[in-house]
């Protein structure tokens, strides 16, 4: 099925703008950070991105050097110097012929500047920063940092502080996506980074119910495929708005296509059903395990009775509520807070439509958490 990015506008267009903010060689005022539960769509928004910056530049302004990486491919200093300045590292003064020098590498001259080819083992933060900001000003540089929640702590450091630095004197844009653990993981390395994301700060939840007929309908449509109103309504209320099951969902409806046909029909959807619905108990399954090991499925169920089922969010109190009497059954000696702190980080539950508000983070999760605490307290 080919791709389409459905709902993320106001996403695209912050990044937009920054990313015109590099083409013009500037930096943009902060960096940005993704945050969302699992399967909602920060990997999809970083490709996006990516080819969005690799597009040519028009009218005068600048190429961009997109490079997206996960958080696993720059466990190192060394590794993240690496990624940043590429394979060459182009300079202009002679301090840096002598890091050159000091990495023990050939260099050449190219018009005036050293063009040193490096492995940045013997390079220091200081080092690769004053680079950075010479290759930035060669070519500015997005980086993308996907699964940033699991940062090494070194690493992640020298990269808030790094991007901070270049960004006064080079263009330099950064963008982290990861879970809800991101912000307590960066906080570890700089306690001020939240508040000064700006727009940059872009928490992503499920779709609104337009946008996810448009996952379905848009990619569908490129091929030339028509999808029928009941077919597509059908859809979108099962995978709930969730965009790993609406993929799942368009890729596996189209395969129920015949090659000559060019319409989605309800008896389509009807004969892809027994497909998705045993992939998705299998994800089911995988969520029920993290909230047994948490040790609060019955917290979890009675939560996701006052949701009624995910479909609408609740106050706070509400959620404490609900918590308080399902610990009660759990073998877990945890506050109610903490188990809706818990339950946070895995997604379970994600922020509602108002402030401090509660909502099911994956809304059909819900409804089979409580079968399984159900079965599991008869057993
Ligand atoms: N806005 C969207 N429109 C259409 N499809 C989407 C959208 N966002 C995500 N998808 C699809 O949903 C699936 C899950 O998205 P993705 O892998 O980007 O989620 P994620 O947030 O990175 O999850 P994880 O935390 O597990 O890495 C993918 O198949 C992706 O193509
Ligand atoms: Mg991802």
């Amino acid at each position: 099925m080919p791709f389409f990015l459905a709902g993320r506008e106001h996403e695209q267009e912050v990044l937009v703008r920054m990313m015109g903010e590099l083409r013009r060689g500037k930096a943009p005022a902060h960096d940005a950070a993704i945050q969302g539960p699992r399967g909602v769509g920060k990997t999809a928004l970083l490709n996006w991105a990516k080819r969005e910056g690799m597009k040519t530049a028009i009218r005068g302004a600048r190429d961009i050097r997109a490079v997206l990486l996960p958080a696993f491919a720059l466990k190192t200093l060394p590794k993240l110097f690496r990624a940043t300045l590429g394979k060459n590292v182009v300079t202009g003064s002679t301090r840096a012929v002598e890091t050159g020098a000091g990495l023990g590498l050939g260099a050449t001259h190219m018009g005036g500047k050293r063009v040193t080819t490096a492995t940045y083992d013997g390079m220091d933060e200081a080092e690769w920063v004053e680079a950075l900001v010479q290759s930035c000003q060669n070519k500015p540089l997005m980086l993308l940092v996907d699964e940033a929640h699991t940062l090494d702590l070194e690493v992640g450091t020298a990269l808030l502080n790094a991007s901070q630095a270049v960004r006064d004197e080079a263009p330099f844009m950064l963008v982290l996506a990861g879970t809800p653990l991101l912000a307590r993981h960066l906080g570890r390395m700089d306690s001020s980074f939240w508040s000064r994301l700006d727009e940059g700060d872009m928490p992503v939840g499920l779709l609104r119910r337009l946008a996810a007929m448009d996952a379905i309908r848009k990619p569908l449509d490129t091929g030339g495929v028509q999808v029928d109103r009941d077919a597509l309504d059908d859809i979108v209320d099962d995978a709930g708005c969730y965009p790993y099951f609406l993929q799942m969902w368009g890729r596996h409806a189209l395969r129920t296509l015949d090659d000559d046909e060019t319409r989605l029909t309800l008896a389509h959807v009807e004969r892809a059903r027994p497909v998705v619905q045993q992939l998705r108990n299998r994800y089911y399954a995988e969520r029920w395990r993290e909230i047994v090991k948490l040790q609060v499925p019955q917290a979890a169920a009675a939560l996701a009775g006052v949701c009624s089922d995910g479909a609408r969010s609740i106050t706070r109190d509400m959620a404490i509520d609900s918590l308080t009497e399902g610990l009660a059954l759990d073998s877990a000696r945890m506050s109610a807070d903490d188990a809706l702190e818990n339950l946070r980080l895995l997604g379970y539950v994600a922020e509602g439509d108002s402030d401090g508000s509660i909502a099911a983070g994956i809304p059909s999760l819900m409804a089979y958490v409580r079968r399984r605490a159900a079965a599991s307290v008869q057993s």
